[in-house]
C-alpha cells in the first residue's frame, strides 16, 4: 500500500472526554480537542455528546461511572450542571456557570468555569505587554459571557468596569450579583466620556455575529491606545473590530477565547497544557 491510512486506536487505558450539549453538532470543541490529542500523541478521545435536557443529570453521572476523565458542558446546560456538581471552583461560583467538569478519582463531580481564563489568556497572547490594571474597561452586554469577562478582569485588578446593556436592569442586576464597587453601570447610550480614557473595550453581546443585527457604536471618542476585543468570532473581524482597526486601535478577535478556554480541561483530563497556535486557529476554522 503506497498511502497507508492513519489509524487512530485507543488502548484499554485511554482517557475519555467530550462535550455535552443540546444540540451539540455546532460545537468546535471536538475538532479543537482532537487536534491537540493528535498533536501530543495522547492515548485518549474527545467526543460530541448530544444529551436531551431531561437526561442531563443522569448522563453526567453515567459518564463518571463509565470512567470518563471529564466533560465540557455547553448550551443549555451551563447552569443546570451546577446542581449536579459535588464541588465548584471559586471562579465557577462567581461566574454562576460551569463549562468544564472533571471526575475525581473518588467519584466526585468537580465543576469549573474557564471562560474568563480564556478571555484573559487570549488578550495576553495577542498583546503580551497588556496590563489589565492600567485603566477602565468598557463592557458591552450583561449576559453570561459578560459575567465571566467581568469576574476575570476584576481578578486582574482592573480598576473600573463600565457596564452597558440594552436592558439596563440586567446590567444593574449583574453588578449587584457580582458585588464589587469597581463596577459602574452606564445608563443610556455610551458616550465619549465613557470611552476617552478606557484601556479596554469588549463586546460580549451577540451583535455583529453572522445572522444577528450589527453593533452600532460611535468610536470617535475612543482613546488611541484602547485595546478593542469582541467575543464574537463569526465573522472573525466583526464590524466593531474593523472600525477600531481603521482608526488605529489594536484589536483582538474572539476565536482565541474559545481556544484558550479549552486548555484547562485538556490539561486536567489528558495531562498536558496545550499550546494555542495559528495552525490550530486555521484547523478549527477550516471545514470538516
Ligand atoms: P451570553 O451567555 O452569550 O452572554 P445572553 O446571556 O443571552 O448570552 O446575553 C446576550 C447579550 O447580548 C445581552 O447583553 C443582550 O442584551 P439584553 O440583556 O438587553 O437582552 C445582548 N443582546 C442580544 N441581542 C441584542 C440586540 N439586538 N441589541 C442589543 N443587545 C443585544
Amino acid at each position: 500500500m503506497s498511502n497507508p491510512v492513519a489509524i487512530h486506536t485507543l488502548s484499554g487505558t485511554s482517557r475519555l472526554a467530550g462535550v455535552m450539549g443540546w444540540p451539540v453538532s455546532h460545537s468546535k470543541s471536538p475538532r479543537l480537542q482532537g487536534y491537540w490529542l493528535a498533536k501530543y500523541g495522547v492515548d485518549g478521545s474527545y467526543m460530541p455528546l448530544p444529551v436531551a435536557p431531561e437526561n442531563f443529570a443522569a448522563s453526567v453521572r453515567a459518564l463518571r461511572d463509565l470512567g470518563f476523565a471529564g466533560v465540557n458542558v455547553t448550551i443549555p446546560f451551563k447552569q443546570a450542571v451546577f446542581a449536579v456538581c459535588d464541588e465548584l471552583s471559586d471562579r465557577a461560583k462567581r461566574i454562576g456557570a460551569v463549562n468544564t467538569v472533571t471526575f475525581s478519582a473518588d467519584g466526585k463531580i468537580l465543576g469549573d468555569n474557564t471562560d474568563g481564563f480564556g478571555f484573559i489568556e487570549n488578550l495576553r497572547q495577542s498583546v503580551p505587554d497588556i496590563d489589565f490594571s492600567s485603566g477602565p474597561a468598557v463592557i458591552l452586554g450583561a449576559g453570561g459571557a459578560s459575567r465571566a469577562v467581568i469576574v476575570a478582569l476584576l481578578d486582574e485588578n482592573c480598576p473600573q468596569i463600565r457596564l452597558i446593556n440594552r436592558t439596563a436592569k440586567r446590567a444593574h442586576d449583574l453588578a449587584d450579583e457580582i458585588g464589587d464597587d469597581r463596577i459602574t453601570v452606564v445608563n443610556g447610550p455610551i458616550g465619549d466620556a465613557d470611552l476617552c480614557d478606557a484601556s479596554l473595550l469588549v463586546n460580549t453581546t451577540s451583535l455583529g455575529m453572522v445572522g444577528q443585527p450589527a453593533l452600532e457604536i460611535d468610536l470617535a471618542g475612543l482613546a488611541q491606545n484602547t485595546i478593542v476585543t469582541d467575543i464574537v468570532y463569526a465573522p472573525l473581524k466583526t464590524d466593531l473590530l474593523l472600525q477600531a482597526e481603521a482608526r488605529g486601535n489594536q484589536v483582538v478577535d474572539g476565536l482565541g477565547m474559545l481556544l484558550h478556554q479549552a486548555r484547562p480541561g485538556f490539561h486536567k483530563w489528558f495531562g498536558i497544557d496545550p499550546v494555542v497556535t495559528s495552525a490550530l486557529r486555521e484547523f478549527v476554522l477550516s471545514p470538516v
